[in-house]
């Protein structure tokens, strides 16, 4: 999207990355809602830092914060070196980068794109246009998958999210939020139901509190009562974000997500996920082949609990065979779910 084209977010959403002047700065996430302060990112450390502790997060802000963090390293790096020396200074950045954070594919995806860009043409002017283009892509496919799932949307209809896979985890539209900002946009009538997400609260701290600022009608539920929800029959419609989805259809997210998906199953309320080109991954055949973040206990146990051990998966895996469709930029892909994404984005190629 260009800059000037008309935006439908409330400016009341701080941007989750300001790149201006070739300085880097995010919005810490860990601070909100209570706190809108943002971390100046100088060096590679400093951009790894703020993905692995989530002070950026949100699977395609991280790939574009990891973007934009190459042409930092590149820029804190010596001048005179060699176009040899520029890709082997570029490509350890990279690798560092990319261990982060295990899980979301768009990490990695932004990492290779400015290293395959870096390769035609070794520059840092190269690399610095290679991340602006993906950060501005990043608006336009948020926007086209907005366009793609705003008919799922009826009126009055009553919505389930998870996690946050909204502005503050892309940019502008987000991606399972398009949908809701260009309908309410457009006022057709609808409520969102926000699961807290446990541990973080990404649900609770950051989707309740951008759709709110927008003026959606918005309300905080803990996990634990979405299958009361759905059996009063109170849900509708499940609109969920991805860090990743394989070649064959399966969905990796925020841990609880697949909760979800197995209650729409039972109680037959269709379960979508927006999908990003840059969450696409179809190298990797199915969920059991991608790598699961395990977080500290500390997250889990904060200072009420026992002190007993943790398991703390930050994601899940939800079978291909439990979503109905998911929503890309080039439209909504549907079972057989392999074949309808290779399709759909193949054809967006070129
Ligand atoms: O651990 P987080 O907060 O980075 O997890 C984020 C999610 O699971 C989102 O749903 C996903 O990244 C999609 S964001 C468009």
């Amino acid at each position: 999207m260009r800059e000037s084209e008309p935006m439908t977010l409330d400016a009341k959403i701080p941007a989750t990355i300001v790149w201006h002047n070739d300085q880097l700065k995010i919005l810490d996430q860990r601070r909100l809602p209570g706190a809108v302060s943002y971390l100046e990112v100088t060096d590679l450390d400093a951009a790894w830092q703020a993905i692995n502790t989530l002070a950026v997060r949100g699977a395609p802000a991280i790939g574009i914060t990891a973007a934009y963090a190459l042409v930092v390293a590149m820029r804190n790096t010596p001048d005179q070196r060699s176009v040899a020396q520029f890709l082997e200074d570029l490509n350890a950045a990279g690798t560092y980068l990319k261990t982060a954070r295990p899980t979301a594919v768009n990490l990695a995806w932004a990492v290779d794109r400015v290293i395959a860009a870096a390769s035609c043409e070794p520059s840092y002017v190269r690399i610095k246009s290679e991340a602006e283009t993906i950060h501005a892509e990043d608006r336009r496919i948020c926007r086209a998958i907005g366009e793609a799932g705003r008919g799922l949307i009826t009126p009055h209809c009553r919505i389930l999210t998870h996690c946050n896979a909204g502005s503050l985890a892309v940019s502008e539209l987000g991606t399972a939020t398009a949908p809701l900002y260009l309908n309410h946009a457009a006022n057709v009538p609808f409520k969102v139901y926000v699961g807290e997400t446990r541990p973080l609260l990404q649900g609770a701290r950051l989707t309740a509190w951008e759709l709110s600022q927008a003026g959606i009608d918005v309300t905080l539920i803990c996990d634990s009562m979405a299958a009361s929800l759905m059996a009063a029959g109170q849900i509708d419609l499940v609109i969920v974000g991805t860090d990743r989805v394989t070649g064959n259809g399966d969905v990796v997210n925020k841990i609880g997500t697949l909760n979800l998906a197995v209650l729409c199953h039972h109680f037959e309320v269709p379960f979508y996920v927006a999908c990003p080109v840059s969450s696409y991954d179809p190298a990797t055949p199915s969920g059991a082949e991608v790598v699961i973040e395990e977080r500290d206990s500390s997250e889990i146990l904060g200072d009420q609990a026992a002190d007993v051990p943790v398991f703390n998966p930050a994601f899940d895996i939800t079978p291909a065979a439990l979503v109905s469709g998911i929503i890309t930029d080039r439209g909504i892909a549907r079972a057989p779910l392999a074949d309808s994404l290779a399709e759909l984005f193949q054809s967006g190629e070129g």
